[in-house]
C-alpha cells in the first residue's frame, strides 16, 4: 500500500495524468509511495448520450453538471478506500483559500484525498451537500475548470508524504512552511551580468550564512508580503533581527554625493554634537574612548583656526568631520609590539565622527576617502591613525578602507582614562 493515494474525479483525466505523472511526483509513484488515480466522471453517465451537464434550473448561461454522474465516479473511487483517513475535497473559486497551512493539515490528518474538478458554471448544489466534506479554491479567480487547482494541492501535498523529496528540509525550509518567505537563492556563476553572488554566501562560515538567510527571509517577508509578516510570530532571536532590519530601513539614503570643506568657526556647535553622539555611542559600546574631556570645544576651535579640521556636507547639514595634520606625531615614535611600515611625509589622522542620522550611509567611508584625499594634497605617502582596541566599528572600517595594524601606542590626552590605543597605518 502506498503512504499516500489521491483520487482525481475529471473530464480531463489526460491532462492530470500528463502532468502529475512526471517528474518528482511521477517517480514517487512508480516507487510506490504515492498512488495517483485518475477518474473519468463521464464513464458513469447513464445516459446514452455520456452527457454529464445539462441546461441551469432558473435560466442563465452555460451548463450545470450532473450530480449523478459525479456521485456514481465518487462511489467508484471510495469502493477500496475502506480504512483510509479520507476527505473529498471539491475544488473551487467559492472554497477557503488553499495555502501550505491547509496543505500541511490535509497531510496530517488524512491518508487519502479525493479530489472533485467542476467544470462550466459548476456543479449541482446537491452534490457538494451531500458528498463533499471542504471546498477549496487556489484564489480569488475563475478558471475554466478544477484540474489545474486539484494538481496544485496533489502537488503540494504529495511532495511533503516522506520519500518523495530528497529530505524533509527541502519542504521544511521553504517559503510559508513557518510563516516566512524564503531567503534569496543563487548559483553558478559567482558573477552574471555584473551581478555577484553575496559575499556571505562564498564564504564557508555556516553560521554566518543561516544568520544572513533568516535576515533575509524577515526582510523580504516585511516587504513582499506584509499581510504574513503581519501575523508571523517572532522568536526573541527574531525580534531582536526585526529590530536591527527595521533600524536599517530607518536609516536615510543620501541622494547625493558628500562634500568636503574646511571646517569654519561657525561650524563648531555642530561638530561639538557630533562629538556628544559620538561620545554616547561609545560609551554605550563600553569603549573608554572619549569618556573625559577629549576633545574639547578649545582644542576643536583651535584645529579649525589651524585649518586641520575638514566637514563632510550633506546638502548644507555637517555629516561628519576630520581632523588632519602632517606628522612626525611625538607618541608614534613611542610604538611598540610593531613597526611602522610607512616613512615620512605621512598625515596623522586625529579626531573624527560621524553624526548619528549619517551612520549606516556610507558616510564613514566617504571620510576616510576625504583623509586619503587631503593627505595626498598635503603631500603625504601614508595615513596613521589610531583607536582603542575596543572600538570594533572603527577598527572593521579600517581594515576594509585598506588600514593595516602597526602596532600599539600610548595617549596622554584622556587623563583617568584607559590610554592604550592600536596603531593602524595605510600607505597611499
Ligand atoms: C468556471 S468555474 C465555475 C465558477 C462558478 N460558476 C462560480 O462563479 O463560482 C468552473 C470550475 O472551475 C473550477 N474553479 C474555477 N476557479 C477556481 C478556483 N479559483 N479554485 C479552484 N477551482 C476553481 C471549479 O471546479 C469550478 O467548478
Amino acid at each position: 500500500m502506498s503512504d499516500y493515494r489521491i483520487d482525481i474525479l475529471t473530464l480531463f483525466p489526460d491532462s492530470i495524468r500528463g502532468v502529475l505523472g512526471e517528474s518528482i511526483l511521477g517517480r514517487a509513484a512508480a516507487k510506490g509511495i504515492l498512488d495517483i488515480r485518475c477518474h473519468q466522471i463521464r464513464d458513469y453517465t447513464e445516459n446514452r448520450q455520456r452527457q454529464v451537464d445539462d441546461y441551469p434550473y432558473g435560466g442563465g448561461w452555460g451548463q450545470v453538471m450532473n450530480a449523478q454522474p459525479l456521485k456514481s465516479c465518487l462511489d467508484a473511487a471510495l469502493a477500496d478506500a475502506d480504512g483510509l483517513r479520507t476527505r473529498v475535497i471539491y475544488l473551487s473559486p467559492q472554497g477557503q483559500p488553499f495555502n501550505q497551512a491547509k496543505a500541511r493539515q490535509l497531510k496530517a490528518d488524512y491518508d487519502h484525498l479525493v479530489l472533485v474538478c467542476g467544470h462550466y458554471e459548476g456543479v449541482d448544489e446537491r452534490f457538494i451537500e451531500e458528498c463533499v466534506d471542504e471546498e477549496l479554491s487556489l484564489g480569488d479567480f475563475v478558471l475554466t475548470g478544477g484540474e489545474i487547482a486539484a494538481m496544485a494541492v496533489a502537488d503540494c501535498v504529495c511532495r511533503m508524504v516522506p520519500g518523495v523529496l530528497a529530505d524533509e528540509q527541502c519542504y521544511t525550509g521553504e517559503s510559508h512552511w513557518d510563516g516566512l518567505l524564503e531567503y534569496p537563492q543563487y548559483t553558478r556563476p559567482e558573477e552574471w551580468e555584473g551581478r555577484k553572488v553575496p559575499e556571505v554566501l562564498l564564504s564557508g562560515n555556516h553560521g554566518e550564512i543561516e544568520e544572513w538567510r533568516r535576515m533575509q527571509s524577515l526582510e523580504r517577508t516585511m516587504k513582499k508580503r506584509p499581510d504574513l509578516f503581519a501575523a508571523f510570530e517572532p522568536d526573541a532571536a527574531d525580534l531582536k533581527r526585526i529590530e536591527h532590519i527595521k533600524k536599517q530601513q530607518n536609516r536615510r539614503k543620501l541622494s547625493e554625493p558628500l562634500t568636503c570643506r574646511k571646517a569654519e568657526a561657525a561650524d563648531l556647535g555642530a561638530i561639538m554634537e557630533i562629538v556628544r553622539q559620538a561620545r554616547n555611542s561609545l560609551k554605550k559600546h563600553r569603549v573608554d574612548q572619549w569618556q573625559g574631556e577629549y576633545p574639547t570645544e578649545e582644542l576643536l576651535r583651535s584645529d579649525i583656526e589651524n585649518g586641520v579640521c575638514h566637514v563632510l556636507c550633506y546638502k548644507q547639514e555637517i555629516a561628519a568631520f576630520l581632523v588632519l595634520t602632517p606628522g612626525p606625531e611625538e607618541g608614534y615614535d613611542e610604538l611598540t609590539d610593531g613597526k611602522w611600515h610607512s616613512e615620512m611625509p605621512y598625515a596623522v589622522a586625529h579626531r573624527s565622527a560621524v553624526k548619528s542620522d549619517f551612520r549606516g550611509t556610507g558616510t564613514s567611508k566617504a571620510l576616510l576617502d576625504a583623509v586619503e584625499t587631503l593627505a595626498r594634497e598635503m603631500g603625504a605617502t601614508a595615513v596613521r591613525t589610531d583607536t582603542h582596541r575596543k572600538n570594533k566599528a572603527m577598527k572593521e572600517l579600517l581594515g576594509k578602507c585598506g588600514y593595516r595594524f602597526a602596532g600599539n601606542v600610548m595617549v596622554t590626552s584622556e587623563p583617568g582614562h584607559d590610554p592604550r590605543r592600536q596603531a593602524f597605518e595605510k600607505e597611499l
